[in-house]
């Protein structure tokens, strides 16, 4: 049992089964989605490899402690966990299967997205993309450890791979007007890069041929561009949502916050 009630600031444990314990007041409840092994294999480097396991990791939709549910419902944002066990899928690390966000009605923005890790090392890789999902612009790279937060900026595909030993839990908030589009990423067999284990370093980066011959290269995004957002302080996440909701504001409003957001990658 690995108890996150102190990075997460939610009475939750997780259990050997990879099942979150939700402890009083919160309901015990079973994860929103396991995502099975055949459902990832589009997005893998090599998707005829065996499958190391049936289930390469799951998550927890829209939570909350009863007292906010109302709170967070009126904000429109919503709460969500991620468990990505330790496994190497083929030469890969285990990884979600990666998506865009739609854009906000009438406009050419997508929502935004925070995560914060809450135990183990995860290494976010983003992408954005021409609007027809044709030529990628950037590729970043973001390592973070346990209690750190990363932005997802507006119109980036986003996954998030584990390249660490142990077991990887994330929190995020997002709009829960927000919608995803898994299409432009499994229609390319993945993200631009696949992140495998290293030679003489933790992890190396693959270029997907899906992206032609011109891909643009990974950088390291710092997360010092983030601090201009008071979500990622030394709080959980959950907590500075709960002390202030405007504080998740720009997830909501990208193009109200579309200076800061747009400092992030600058
Ligand atoms: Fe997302």
């Amino acid at each position: 049992m690995i108890d996150l009630s102190k990075t997460s600031g939610l009475p939750i444990e997780l259990k050997e089964d990879l099942r979150i314990k939700f402890n009083p007041p919160m309901a015990n409840r079973e994860p929103t989605y396991v995502r099975k092994f055949s459902q990832v294999l589009p997005v893998l480097l090599d998707p005829k490899i065996v499958p190391p396991v049936e289930e390469t990791y799951l998550g927890y939709r829209a939570l909350a402690l009863p007292q906010d549910e109302e709170l967070f419902q009126t904000a429109h944002l919503q709460y969500d966990l991620t468990i990505v066990p330790p496994l190497k899928l083929g030469r890969e690390f285990n990884k979600t299967m990666g998506h865009y966000h739609a854009n906000l009605p009438g406009t050419a923005v997508a929502h935004p997205e925070v995560y914060e890790v809450l135990h183990g090392t995860a290494l976010f890789l983003i992408q954005k993309m021409d609007p027809d999902f044709k030529e990628v612009f950037s590729v970043y790279a973001i390592e973070a450890q346990t209690g750190e937060k990363v932005i997802y900026p507006p119109n980036y595909g986003h996954i998030m791979i584990n390249v660490g030993n142990d077991v990887l839990v994330t929190a995020n908030w997002l709009s829960t007007d927000y919608q995803p589009m898994y299409e432009p990423v499994s229609g390319k067999q993945g993200m631009a890069y696949y992140v495998v284990a290293g030679q003489g370093k933790p992890y190396d980066f693959i270029p997907n041929p899906a992206y032609g011959p011109a891909l643009a290269p990974v950088r390291v995004l710092s997360k010092k561009f983030m601090a201009n957002f008071p979500i990622t302080g030394a709080k959980p996440i959950y907590t500075a949502a709960v002390i202030n909701p405007k504080n998740l504001a720009f997830l909501n409003d990208p193009l109200k916050y579309a200076v800061e957001l747009s400092t992030i990658t600058s």
